[in-house]
């Protein structure tokens, strides 16, 4: 591959599949533009307005790739428009069904996975994938201008980049866990060994705890030639526990509260029932049906919780071009509405499921909980972990899954859980409820203190400098 020579371009870089803004086209032909949100979003807010700063992101939308014919986009951003076939071939197929499930060890054997030609064939679209973001940042960069490629949609990229333009510094962040050795190999040689390759192609890598870091390294030494040149660093993204307070604060969020107290109504002694609240994308690896489960195990071991509780459950549809994900959002329904109707009375609805995604009634849950459940079978962080001791009003106990990267952090004053033992996820969840109030609102404000330990913006400076540094 020839060299493409360095303009003036951008400072500092970040790639992702999905971007920080997305387009819809309105019925008259017009474009609205939509602002997301999340840790990278607030984390790059850091590096302030003015400075020479550039996302590139994939068109995901039709109105996206419609902004992109036509020419609009907002300062900072770059979408490229990657053919509609190549882009599902590489996000659904390989990124979201392969390595997702890799890192989050969901294959259930005998049936998964199976590594055949159509396996090979989406491959070589991950690849023009990743290719054509490599391209794009060599374009875009100005001479030994700051890298940081997100995630696992784009594992090659630092490699293929670094051909590109030696003269950067190339970083990359995973948001997932990494997968050890022995569930890693499961993939086939060549596209384990391109997969290490294209990290590696990156001066530091990051990870959100010492346990993926760890995996990483273990991978790359056995599968590799170790790290070579290449530096590991570990940062935890904590909450934006500033912009939560203010959200959570405005009327839209007070106007949900309302409502949500009146779906969780009083127990039969007339005082407020006490709320179990989850919030979740319908994701395998939370655990969401497992989590009902414990609950209605609950509801069997301590009878006398029956109309004194309610388990809130948000669970808003995630990446539903994937059958497995429809199977498991229909299942969620399945096992909510069997409690409901095994266990409701007139007068109480035992869990109060909502599967439209509403951020201002989300904030709503995490204000009323007391108790939240977090039960992943295996997450990189979770920042949900986070959000709701920083909100929760009377300062809410925390069932956490000792799989999620926030239990290195959170593990001491949270309740702990085997994701996979409802039985003993019911036990917590009753630890939980019965809490003494002091005990709860101590834990929960150390709780809040370690969710705001690294704010997004301090932890995209640290990974900034650190590149910068060679540290
Ligand atoms: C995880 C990944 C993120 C991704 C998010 C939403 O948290 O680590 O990179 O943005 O899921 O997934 P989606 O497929 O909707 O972008």
């Amino acid at each position: 591959m020839a060299s493409i020579q360095a303009g003036q371009g951008a400072q500092v870089l970040v790639a992702s599949n999905r971007g920080p803004v997305s387009y819809t086209v309105g019925e008259d032909g017009s474009l609205r533009a939509r602002r997301g949100g999340g840790g990278l979003v607030s984390g790059l807010s850091a590096i302030g307005s003015d400075a020479d700063a550039l996302w590139v992101c994939s068109a995901l939308s039709d109105g996206d790739r419609e902004a992109v014919r036509r020419g609009i986009g907002e300062d900072g951003v770059r979408m490229l428009d990657i053919p509609a076939d190549v882009h599902a071939d590489a996000y659904n197929g390989i990124a979201n069904s392969v390595l997702w499930f890799v890192h989050h060890m969901l294959y259930q054997t005998p049936l998964e996975p199976v590594f055949d030609a159509e396996f090979r064939r989406q491959w070589a679209s991950y690849e023009a994938y990743n290719r054509a973001f490599a391209e794009a940042l060599a374009q875009e960069a100005a001479r030994g201008a700051a890298v940081v490629v997100q995630d696992y949609h784009l594992t090659l990229v630092p490699g293929l980049l670094r051909e590109l333009r030696p003269d950067l510094r190339i970083g990359h962040f995973s948001h997932t866990p990494w997968a050890p050795p022995e569930y890693f190999r499961m993939l086939p040689d060549d596209i384990a060994g391109q997969v290490l390759r294209g990290m590696l192609g990156a001066d530091r890598l990051g990870f959100l705890t010492r346990r993926w870091a760890d995996a990483f390294t273990a991978c790359c030494e056995q599968f590799a030639d170790g790290l070579g040149r290449t530096a590991i660093g570990v940062h935890g993204l904590g909450a934006d526990a500033d912009f939560l307070r203010g959200r959570a604060h405005e009327a839209d969020v007070e106007e949900r509260i309302v409502a949500l107290r009146e779906e969780i109504g009083t127990a039969p002694d007339g005082t407020p029932r006490k709320a179990v609240v989850r919030v979740d994308r319908t994701e395998l690896s939370k655990n969401i049906v497992r989590g009902l489960l414990a609950y209605r195990q609950l509801l069997d071991d301590r009878p006398e919780w029956r109309e004194r509780v309610v388990h809130i459950a948000f669970a808003y549809p995630s990446r539903q071009d994937l059958a497995v994900y429809r199977d498991y959002t229909a299942e969620v329904q399945r096992v909510a509405e069997e409690i409901n109707e095994r266990y409701g009375t007139p007068g109480w609805r035992p869990v109060v499921l909502h599967v439209e995604d509403d951020f201002a009634r989300s904030l709503a849950a995490y204000r009323l909980a007391d108790v939240a459940l977090v039960n992943p079978i295996r997450d990189g962080m979770n920042l949900v972990a986070k959000e709701i001791p920083i909100l929760s009003d009377r300062g809410c106990a925390l069932v956490l899954s000792r799989e999620a990267g926030a239990y290195e952090e959170l593990g001491e004053d949270a309740i702990a859980v085997n994701p996979y033992d409802v039985v003993d996820t019911a036990r917590a969840l009753h630890e939980g409820l019965t809490m003494r109030p002091e005990e709860r609102t101590e834990r929960a404000k150390r709780l809040a203190e370690a969710a705001t330990a690294l704010p997004p913006q301090q932890w995209f400076l640290d990974q900034l400098n650190a590149l910068r540094d060679g540290s």
